[in-house]
């Protein structure tokens, strides 16, 4: 079964291919120079975008697998949650696609997508870090899922971004912020931990970034390496502090850790560390792809195509 996946959620048009768990194609099609200038995503922009480049992107998707359209057994697609009109374009390609070749339409969560990236099999613990995102879910089967906690405000990836435009890096600033950080002392600034007393297990990042701000009308000349590296470190610390004690809490000693984040060094290190099996997704299939879509899809095959279905962008996964 060759399953083709689309995603294209926010800023990035991505088209995977899988067959059998394994990844055949990975292609993401990159909006970051579009949106740079702004600081942020353009949310119109965005969809033009997707819409001007998706078809060279299926292309590409289908040289690197060495495959034509005519060996595709399955289309899937992110409907949801997202921008929604960075949305409709990959799910009237999906379904146009799969229409006009007679095949299943499988629509896929996309954070169902990243709880699929890293390919372990279930039950396990799961820690999303995104940019748009920040919960920690119970994955005891495929389709099984209950959100433990999220984030209040901010997602981590989003504090990492916010961070970095402060302290004059680049966007999206989550890996210059970190490269920065590897030359820092993370023990300069000690930042008070967000949500120290709850009995939950939700985050917070907002009063982090504040705290940057603030550090930084202070004292202007700090340390910028410093910063950045105390900063990292407060945040990985209450990412492992919150899923450890969630674990210890459930009695899951398997994690997967998935989205953007995911990618950081000092997070992998902290968690590998942690006594807690933990898994994390191969660096490209981290930051928003469409195989992490497809390898989401097989596990719903038996799914009846909805040929009605419009994009969802609020859409949670799961009751909190
Ligand atoms: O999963 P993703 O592509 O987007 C969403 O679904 O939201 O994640 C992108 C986020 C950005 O905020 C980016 O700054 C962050 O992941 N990120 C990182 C690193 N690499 C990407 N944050 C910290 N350290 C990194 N190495
Ligand atoms: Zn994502």
């Amino acid at each position: 079964m060759v399953i083709l996946g689309i995603d294209t959620s926010c800023d990035d048009t991505g088209i995977g291919i899988v067959r059998g768990g394994e990844v055949l194609a990975n292609v993401v099609a990159s909006q970051t120079a579009l949106h740079a200038p702004y600081g942020g995503v353009m949310p119109e922009a965005a969809s033009r975008e997707h819409l001007a480049v998706i078809d060279q992107v299926l292309q590409q998707a289908l040289d690197q697998a060495g495959l034509k359209l005519t060996d595709i057994d399955a289309v899937a697609v992110t409907y949801g949650p997202g921008l929604v009109g960075a949305l409709l374009v990959g799910l009237s390609y999906a379904k146009g696609l799969a229409w006009a070749r007679g095949l299943p339409f499988i629509a896929v969560h996309h954070l169902e997508g990243h709880i699929a990236s890293s390919q372990v099999a279930p039950p396990f613990l799961c820690l999303i870090a995104s940019g748009g995102h920040t919960s920690l879910f119970e994955v005891s089967a495929w389709g099984d899922y209950r959100e433990l906690g999220r984030s209040r405000d901010d997602a981590a990836g989003e504090a990492f971004d916010k961070v970095a435009r402060l302290l004059g890096l680049p966007y999206p600033g989550g890996p210059h912020l970190s490269r920065l950080a590897a030359t820092g002392n993370p023990n300069a600034f000690a930042f008070t931990l967000p949500l120290r007393n709850q009995t939950g297990f939700d985050f917070s990042f907002s009063g982090l970034k504040t705290a940057v701000t603030l550090l930084l009308q202070q004292h202007p000349d700090a340390d910028r390496a410093d910063l950045a590296a105390s900063f990292e470190h407060a945040v990985v610390k209450s990412l492992a502090q919150v899923t450890l004690r969630a674990a210890a809490a459930t009695g899951y000693d398997t994690l997967v850790v998935a989205g953007g984040v995911a990618a950081n060094r000092r997070l992998r290190q902290r968690f590998a560390e942690s006594g807690l099996v933990a898994h994390f997704p191969p660096l490209a299939l981290t930051t928003d792809n469409g195989a992490m879509v497809a390898l989401a899809a097989q596990h719903r095959l038996m799914v009846t195509s909805d040929w009605s279905l419009d994009a969802a962008p609020y859409l949670p996964l799961a009751r909190s």
